[in-house]
C-alpha cells in the first residue's frame, strides 16, 4: 500500500472542533506509550507525521491526519492513550469524556485500531476499551505491535494468552512491529475489511 499525501490536519478535543464529517475515518486506540503514533508512522511510511516519544502520555488530544494514494482518502486519527499513572489529574478527567463524545458521536468513524503490547497480558482498561467499543458498534481491528521484542516461541505464548484474556480468535489479532515494520500490510488489509464492511 503506497501513500502519496499524508497531512496533519489539527488536534481537538471537543467536536466543535473536529475537521468537517467527509472522510471516512479510522482511529487508533491503545495505553499510553504502547506504539500508537509508531504504528500510524509506519502505514503512511512518514518517519515523523506522528510525533512518537519515550515519554508516556506525550498525545493528550485527538490529533486528525488525511491521507490518500492506493487506499481511498481517509482520515487517521491518533487518540489519546491511557493507563499512564502520571498524566496530571486534570488531564485524566478530561480523557473519559473526551474518548466518549468522539467514539459515540463520530459519524464517519469506521473501524478503530485496538493496539496492545504483545509482551503484556490486556490490562483490565484494555477489556474496557474493547467492550467500549463493542458498545459504539465500533469494529475493532485487534493489532499486537512490538513483535521485535520477543522469540517466535515467547511470541506463540503471549498471543495464546492475550487471545483467551481477550476472548477473540488469535487469527484476529494482527501482529506487527513499527521496528522492523512485519505485518504492515496485513495491518492494512484489516483496516480495508473494516471499510467494507
Ligand atoms: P503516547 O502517545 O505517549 O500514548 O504513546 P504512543 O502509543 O503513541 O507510542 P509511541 O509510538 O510514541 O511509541 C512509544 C515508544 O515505543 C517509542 O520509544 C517507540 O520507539 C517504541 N515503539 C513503538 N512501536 C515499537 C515496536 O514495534 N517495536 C519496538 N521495539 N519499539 C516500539
Ligand atoms: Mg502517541
Amino acid at each position: 500500500m503506497r501513500i502519496h499525501q499524508a497531512t496533519f490536519i489539527k488536534s481537538a478535543v471537543k467536536p466543535a472542533d473536529y475537521p468537517p464529517p467527509e472522510l471516512s475515518e479510522i482511529a487508533f486506540a491503545g495505553r499510553s506509550n504502547v506504539g500508537k503514533s509508531s504504528l500510524i508512522n509506519v502505514l503512511v511510511e512518514r518517519k515523523g507525521l506522528v510525533r512518537t516519544s519515550s515519554t508516556p502520555g506525550r498525545t493528550q488530544l485527538i490529533n486528525f491526519f488525511t491521507i490518500s494514494g492506493e487506499c481511498p482518502p481517509l482520515t487517521l486519527v491518533d487518540l489519546p492513550g491511557y493507563g499512564y499513572a502520571k498524566v496530571p489529574l486534570e488531564v485524566k478527567r478530561q480523557w473519559g469524556p473526551m474518548m466518549e463524545r468522539y467514539l459515540a458521536g463520530r459519524e464517519t468513524l469506521r473501524a478503530v485500531v485496538l493496539i496492545l503490547d504483545v509482551r503484556r497480558i490486556p490490562s483490565d482498561e484494555d477489556l474496557q476499551m474493547l467492550d467500549w467499543l463493542r458498545a459504539y458498534r465500533r469494529r475493532p481491528v485487534v493489532v499486537l505491535t512490538k513483535c521485535d521484542k520477543l522469540t517466535k516461541n515467547e511470541r506463540a505464548k503471549q498471543i495464546t494468552q492475550i487471545s483467551l484474556r481477550l476472548d477473540l480468535p488469535r487469527e484476529e489479532l494482527v501482529q506487527f512491529s513499527a521496528l522492523s515494520k512485519e505485518g504492515r500490510d496485513n495491518v492494512w488489509k484489516a483496516i480495508l475489511a473494516a471499510l467494507e464492511e
